[in-house]
């Protein structure tokens, strides 16, 4: 008579490999573990449930787009991973720290320390230059001056704004503005970048400049990154594609599979 375990293990073409738990949540190693995260905003009948459930895993080095139309959660997952937001259940991992257990003070820390953000509205201080945008964020960890400017001026250059770093934001263009943003997210050295759909107010062109600029600065320096879009075309330079509906992180598709 057939064992139907055995069956199904012998029709396995490539050996036993992870089990579907382990795939979704990633094996121990991933830079990022996101497990069961679920978020509630407000509470009787106003409630929303904004994250229903996500489970997700990134690898160091990898750069992956988590792609959703306005009201899927999008924002909501990047704040809760990157600790600017807590959750109502569920656990983020990055590294062997668990954001969701740190207090107040530990998760500031570990925030300026490792994470760096890229929001949507590229949020720089308007009364500081595009150097000092760079710069204050350096002083938050305590970096000595010296080594604070020369990754300043590394930086500039790199994402070629070397010309405008004496520039006020409302000095820059919209493109330009958001590479200070990545400068700045990159500053303190982070393990993971996270950015909140970075070409929103660009014309493609310039949104691929960005994205391309965003995607090797992430590969040449070892980091791991997620990009909230919703932009489709945005998704080829990416790694890996994470879908979300809903509150619902649906699929798990390489850009390829979408077409493109
Ligand atoms: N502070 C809040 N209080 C109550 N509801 C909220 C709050 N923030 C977000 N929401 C709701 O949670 C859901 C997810 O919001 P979220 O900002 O994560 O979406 P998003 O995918 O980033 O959308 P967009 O593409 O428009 O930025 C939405 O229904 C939104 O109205
Ligand atoms: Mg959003």
């Amino acid at each position: 008579m057939n064992d139907p375990v055995v069956d199904a293990t012998s029709s396995t073409p490539d050996g036993p490999g992870p089990s579907p738990s382990q795939d979704a949540a990633g094996h121990p190693g991933a830079l990022l573990r996101v497990e069961n995260v679920s978020k509630v905003y407000g509470s009787g009948h106003t409630a929303v449930t904004a994250l229903d459930d996500a489970t997700m895993s990134v690898d160091q080095g990898e750069f992956v787009a988590l792609l959703g139309p306005s009201g899927s959660g999008k924002t909501t997952l990047i704040s809760i991973i990157g600790g600017l937001l807590s959750a109502s259940s569920g656990s983020v991992h990055i590294g062997n720290v668990d954001v969701t257990t740190l207090g107040g003070k530990e998760r500031t820390k570990f925030r300026a320390e490792r994470v760096g953000f890229v929001f949507q509205s590229a949020n720089l201080v308007p009364f500081l230059t595009a150097r000092e945008n760079l710069l204050y964020v350096a002083t938050l960890v305590k970096t000595p001056k010296k080594a604070a400017s020369q990754r300043a001026d590394q930086l500039l250059e790199e994402l070629g704004l070397a010309g405008r770093a004496k520039n006020l934001p409302e000095q820059l263009s919209g493109g330009e503005r958001q590479r200070v943003a990545i400068g700045r997210a990159l500053m303190n050295d982070p393990d993971l970048v996270l950015v909140d759909e970075p070409t929103a107010a660009l014309d493609t062109a310039l949104g691929r400049q960005v994205v391309q600029l965003l995607r090797r600065e992430i590969k040449d320096r070892g980091k791991t990154g997620i990009m909230v879009t919703h932009d489709l075309r945005m998704v080829e330079y990416t790694d890996r594609v994470f879908e979300i509906l809903d509150g619902h992180l649906t699929h798990v598709e390489s850009p390829s599979a979408l077409g493109h």
